[in-house]
């Protein structure tokens, strides 16, 4: 048994429980749905989240009680695996829309950082679960920066560093929620290519030529947008190149 599920979880509403501490809600949701059945958009949030999981094996720190830690699972089994990455899509276009609403204009640092003013305001773990060509659940992971005020992170920034106001944190995950699920739901409805088209639009340093490392060597080319499997296509001067997580670290500068 997850040791984290003697830690006081209390339930928020049918699908929302809450856990006044957790190691990782990632964790906590993936161990969760072994053994329930929960109902798609169940969601795992605390304030104190201990060992915080980032993609690529990286920790990601939240200061307890000032951001929001959160895990939503997911159904999408109208999806088509091939097409998993349009969630991740979706999922970055709520987080763009949820601070758009709170007055910040931020972009998508492919594959899914979110960034506001150059600075990473909130990451997102998807952990897909495939059966054989059925996409059974996705936990998605949330780490979103609200009123903390200082980082150890270098690059790190908060709501609260952008703009001056301080955030409630219950209303705010009710509020994401809501926008989540219906980014899910125009993807269930067939707007894939839509929201590709909108995701593109919010590309950081999309047609800005930028400087990109991929193993010793640089390259100088500029962020057309992403392919089918969600592979990010650069314009070089040896032509439209594709590239996967690990194969590319992001631009170190870039002229205007
Ligand atoms: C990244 O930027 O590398 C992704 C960070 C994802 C962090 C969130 S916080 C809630 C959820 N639980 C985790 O352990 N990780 C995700």
């Amino acid at each position: 048994m997850n040791d984290n599920i003697s830690h006081n979880a209390s339930q928020i509403s049918n699908n929302t429980i809450y856990l006044p501490s957790c190691h990782s809600t990632n964790t906590y949701a993936s161990d969760w749905i072994k053994d329930n059945e929960v109902t798609n958009g169940w969601t795992v949030y605390t304030f104190d989240q201990t060992k915080g999981r980032g993609q690529q094996g990286n920790v990601w720190e939240s200061e307890p009680n000032k951001n929001l830690t959160f895990s939503m699972v997911l159904k999408p089994d109208f999806l088509n695996p091939k097409d998993q990455f349009s969630l991740n899509m979706a999922v970055s276009l709520a987080i763009i829309q949820f601070l758009a609403d709170l007055g910040l204009k931020a972009e998508i640092k492919w594959p899914n950082d979110i960034y506001v003013n150059n600075r990473k305001i909130a990451g997102i773990l998807i952990e897909n679960q495939l059966l054989g060509n059925v996409f059974k659940a996705a936990v998605v992971g949330i780490g979103l920066n609200m009123n903390q005020k200082e980082f150890k992170t270098h690059g790190a920034t908060s709501v609260f560093l952008q703009n001056e106001k301080e955030f409630d944190l219950v209303q705010s995950l009710s509020y994401i929620q809501t926008i989540l699920f219906r980014y899910v739901e125009r993807l269930r409805t067939g707007e894939i290519a839509l929201i590709k088209k909108e995701y593109h639009s919010k590309l950081y340093l999309r047609n800005k030529p930028s400087v990109f490392k991929c193993g010793d060597d640089s390259f100088v080319g500029s962020i057309k947008g992403v392919g089918e499997s969600g592979m990010l296509q650069i314009q070089t001067e040896n032509g439209l190149l594709s590239f996967g997580l690990k194969e590319i670290k992001f631009p170190t500068n870039y002229f205007n």
